[in-house]
């Protein structure tokens, strides 16, 4: 069977790969089998898929099934690794313009703190039935907290004491502000496990109660991710994919290539590119190291990103994201007076002259001086997206270790909060 993700490049055979990197990859293996890798207490990720579809899934959907028969539209709350993930991969697998009339509509709050925002997201909601998701590992996090301060009063505003019964809160099993709340208030809840980290929490209620609900195949798209474990289950390069774009990004890395692009030509994969960010970002951006990752959606970019990338500092790469087997398709016409020259096109269809162009960026961006890796994707459903999702956490864990740092902390991330407490006078706050 082909492998519903391949790597292809031209940059450096596996062999020399496995030469630099090969005993590293099998010793950092080996560590995180064995729970003796930095940053081991968040390795819970590894196993989801398999543990998710046996103990949590059915759970999973009847809540989602629950809020669908009682809401019109949702309001997922959460940032960073408690919304990214969700947002990925519905907007990934969800039709560009109808959506089916029995899917509920589902938008985010707490991913920013824009007035604007939550007051026109106030008003957007009244007419329709609401119900609310609530995400927070930690439970404290800021931004989160507020919008849910703001919606849980206008909840409770509409809805009285059956408010409750519209509102689930995900966060962890204990600890935190959003857990006592939900304790007390009777919120259907799941709990985040202490092992996984927010942007690897996609396997998690986090990600799969918000798809669930929004109409997503979380069971095709955990059977994808399934079927990962197995397949990057081996500690040698040769054998495991992710491990070789791991190794690659590294060799780029040393080499003085520091800024990696994520680039598709497939618009509704846009925000992947944004989760793929975070979870590179985030685990590598430390201690004074990592590759930056960027991204371009073709053939958009390709009239603003692209001149740079073509002609500009040389010091960045591409990963070019593929999707093999093209879904719906729209046929060129013929035009009888061919006013616009474009009959030569008129045998093809959109797709083919999409697929043209990527390989076109792709010569021409090599012959620019631009390292090149292909990522193809068999074909563009839930299952493949479960597979890519987990090809990339495996080969971000192994980059993140290769560059020695802790893939699963951000210590960095706090600078900023200790600035608003202080700027804000919170109680108790000693910055
Ligand atoms: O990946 C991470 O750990 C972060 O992006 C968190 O998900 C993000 O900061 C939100 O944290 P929390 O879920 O605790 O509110």
């Amino acid at each position: 069977m082909v492998s519903p993700v391949t790597v292809n490049q031209s940059l450096i055979t596996v062999s020399e790969l496995e030469s630099v990197f090969g005993e590293q990859v099998k010793d950092f293996h080996n560590a995180m089998a064995n729970g003796t890798s930095k940053g081991a207490e968040y390795l819970g990720w590894r196993n989801l898929p398999e543990e998710v579809l046996a103990n949590e899934l059915e759970d999973v959907l009847a809540v989602a099934d629950k809020l669908r028969k009682v809401a019109e539209i949702v309001v997922v709350i959460g940032v960073g690794g408690s919304y990214l993930g969700a947002k990925a991969v519905q907007d990934a697998l969800s039709p560009y313009f109808e959506k089916k009339s029995e899917d509920p509509e589902i938008i985010f709050a707490g991913q920013n703190l824009s007035g604007t925002y939550m007051k026109q997201l106030l008003n957007y909601i009244n007419s329709k039935e609401v119900a609310v998701i609530v995400i927070s590992k930690s439970g404290t996090t800021t931004e989160p907290a507020i919008a849910f301060r703001v919606l849980l009063e206008y909840m409770e505003g509409r809805y009285g004491t059956s408010a409750s019964e519209r509102i689930v809160a995900i966060t962890d099993k204990s600890a935190g502000a959003l857990r006592e709340l939900t304790n007390r208030s009777g919120f259907a809840s799941f709990v985040v496990p202490d092992d996984v980290g927010g942007r690897f929490s996609v396997f998690t209620p986090v990600g799969l109660l918000p798809l669930a609900v929004a109409g997503i195949d979380i069971k095709q798209l955990l059977s994808g991710a399934k079927d990962a474990v197995q397949e990057f289950s081996a500690a040698d390069i040769a054998s495991n994919s992710a491990y070789q774009y791991a190794a690659l990004r590294n060799h780029l890395l040393n080499e003085g290539f520091n800024i990696e692009i994520l680039a598709s030509f497939v618009p509704r994969f846009a925000t992947f590119h944004e989760w793929w960010k975070q979870l590179f970002g985030e685990s590598e951006g430390k201690d004074g190291k990592g590759v930056y990752p960027a991204s371009v959606a073709y053939p958009t970019d390709l009239h603003s990103m692209g001149q740079y990338v073509q002609d500009g500092r040389r010091e960045l790469y591409e990963t070019f994201v593929q999707f093999v087997e093209s879904m719906e398709d729209s046929a060129i016409p013929t035009s009888a007076d061919n006013l616009d020259g474009l009959n030569y096109l008129a045998d093809k269809t959109m797709n083919e002259i999409n697929e043209v162009t990527l390989r076109a960026t792709m010569e021409a961006h090599e012959a620019g001086g631009v390292p090149l890796i292909l990522l193809q994707v068999g074909k563009h459903d839930a299952y493949h997206i479960g597979y890519l999702i987990y090809f990339f956490e495996t080969a971000c864990a192994m980059s993140a270790y290769l560059l020695g740092v802790n893939p699963f902390d951000q210590p960095g991330v706090e600078e900023y909060k200790k600035n608003i407490f202080r700027m804000l006078e919170k109680p108790g706050f000693v910055g």
